[in-house]
């Protein structure tokens, strides 16, 4: 086999693993489904299913990928039947998916990134001329698909090991300055209450599918970027810690996320937190407004600083995005990495056109489809967010769990994990995967996907 190259080291895996996790869905979308879904209620259930599903489908996909040293596609083609590999090509549409429409909203963040620089926070009242201004945004995600397609061309240690151990420890070391600072805000306290106190009322079944959709989503699992990165990893790591290190690193700093963005909100709306639920457009149209209320020296640095943390997470997690379709051209075409990154990154940025259009540029990627019983129109990027995060994804960890446990087979799966680990087998922890890759796995995802799917795109609502 050609030589794929690899992770340098655990803590190099680890670094770029918790990259691809840690990202506009911690700091974009954890906070607010959690200040919508009933607060601390919400993070109970977040956390049930991180550690219960995610975790045990997060060791599979890792020892799946360091198994076969191969994409998904040539990884699930190489442990069972060869129709398996469906599940690797659907991992790779939803990565190519997820990718076209990521890069738009990481052109965003950029784009702040550099407007808060030059002190224009009124960008926050012009959210919606910013995203429908094609010349602007696409300029900005051209300079992030660049970027991206930059550090793949790297290789993995080079590349992607690099680059995730310049940008976690930078963006860890921004979070934590950027929440020290909005604890010392007026009001502080009560954004932290807003956020956190239950309201178990607000559990209904929307709010257990966002929360599976976005345990998902967050960790990178379902479609097979963790097999791809794990494809790169050494016999002698252990698995299991990693996996472990890698869903607390995300579980962490999501957490703490919301510690960051609420206090700001409730500094804004004098604790009333008028606006706070108000979802996507939180970050993007109400902390401007924030910045610029701790006048033009300090709200440049903070807001600069802040929109500098989106970027550098987003990117840690495009670069895995694109790792995934590069690693099945450079396997299963035998194309040369970097040929196979710039054909790759060029083909989803077109794919990404209608996404860039569906904000308001063009009515009819604004308003593209009518799920039945909804009263109006979905754009063309929520509507792929649906399909590819909340729908998928589950589908995908589904898959992967049934294909561990019955096609590949259980002893298999355990027998990989063992190694770099001598005392997994037979341990409570081993035991524990055994039955969630077998059983719960398979159940609770199936049911919830099926249930997902009639009611987001249906309107079925069979419970909830
Ligand atoms: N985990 C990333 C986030 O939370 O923003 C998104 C993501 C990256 C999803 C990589 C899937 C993936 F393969």
């Amino acid at each position: 086999m050609a030589n794929r190259g690899g992770f340098s080291s655990k803590l190099g895996f680890i670094m770029a693993a918790a990259g691809s996790a840690v990202g506009l869905g911690n700091l974009w979308g954890f906070p607010f489904e959690v200040g919508a879904g009933g607060g601390a209620a919400f993070v109970v259930v977040y956390l049930i299913f991180c550690f219960i599903l995610c975790l045990p489908v997060m060791i599979t996909e890792i020892a799946i990928g360091r198994k076969t040293q191969l994409n998904p596609v040539g990884a699930f083609k190489a442990l069972g039947h060869k129709n398996w590999s469906i599940v690797g090509y659907m991992g790779l549409f939803c990565g190519v998916i997820i990718l076209s429409f990521y890069n738009v909203v990481a052109g965003w963040a950029f784009g702040y990134f550099i407007e808060m620089l030059l002190g224009n926070f009124e960008i926050g009242q012009n959210f919606s001329s910013f995203t429908s201004n094609v010349i602007k945004v696409g300029g900005y995600a051209t300079i992030f698909m660049f970027s991206t397609a930059f550090i793949v061309s790297k290789g993995i240690s080079g590349g992607i090991e690099k680059a995730a151990k310049i940008l976690m420890p930078t963006l860890i070391l921004i979070i934590l300055s950027l929440t020290a600072y909005a604890f010392t805000l007026d009001h502080a306290f009560e954004g932290v209450k807003f956020y956190l106190v239950p309201d178990f009322s607000k559990i209904t079944f929307p709010v257990i599918y966002n929360a599976l959709g976005q345990a998902f989503f967050s960790l990178s699992l379902g479609m097979g970027a963790l097999i791809t990165y794990g494809s790169y990893v050494g016999k002698n790591d252990n698995i299991v810690t990693s996996a472990a290190l890698i869903t607390l690193t995300d579980v962490g700093i999501a957490f703490i996320a919301g510690l960051m963005m609420f206090p700001f909100v409730a500094y804004l709306t004098n604790g009333t937190m008028e606006g706070a639920g108000q979802g996507a457009g939180l970050i993007f149209t109400v902390l401007p407004g924030v910045f610029q209320s701790l006048g033009s020296t300090l709200g440049v640095i903070i807001g600069s600083l802040f929109f500098l943390l989106l970027s550098f997470a987003a990117l840690t997690s495009t670069v895995s995005l694109l790792e995934v379709p590069v690693a099945y051209v450079v396997d299963e075409h035998k194309v040369r990495r970097s040929k196979a990154v710039w054909m790759v990154a060029i083909l989803i940025f077109i794919i990404g056109v209608p996404s860039l259009l569906s904000n308001g540029a063009s009515d009819f990627w604004s308003s593209f489809i009518t799920y039945f019983g909804a009263e109006s129109a979905t754009d063309f990027m929520s509507f792929a967010q649906h399909v590819a995060n909340d729908s998928l994804l589950p589908l995908g960890g589904f898959l992967i769990s049934i294909f561990a446990a019955y096609a590949w087979k259980k002893h298999n799966l355990i027998e990989e994990i063992t190694q770099g680990n001598d005392s997994f087998k037979g341990s409570v922890i081993a035991k524990f995967i055994d039955i969630a890759i077998s059983f719960i796995c398979p159940a609770i995802l199936g049911t919830l996907f099926v249930l997902t799917v009639l009611s987001r795109f249906f309107g079925i609502t069979l419970i909830g």
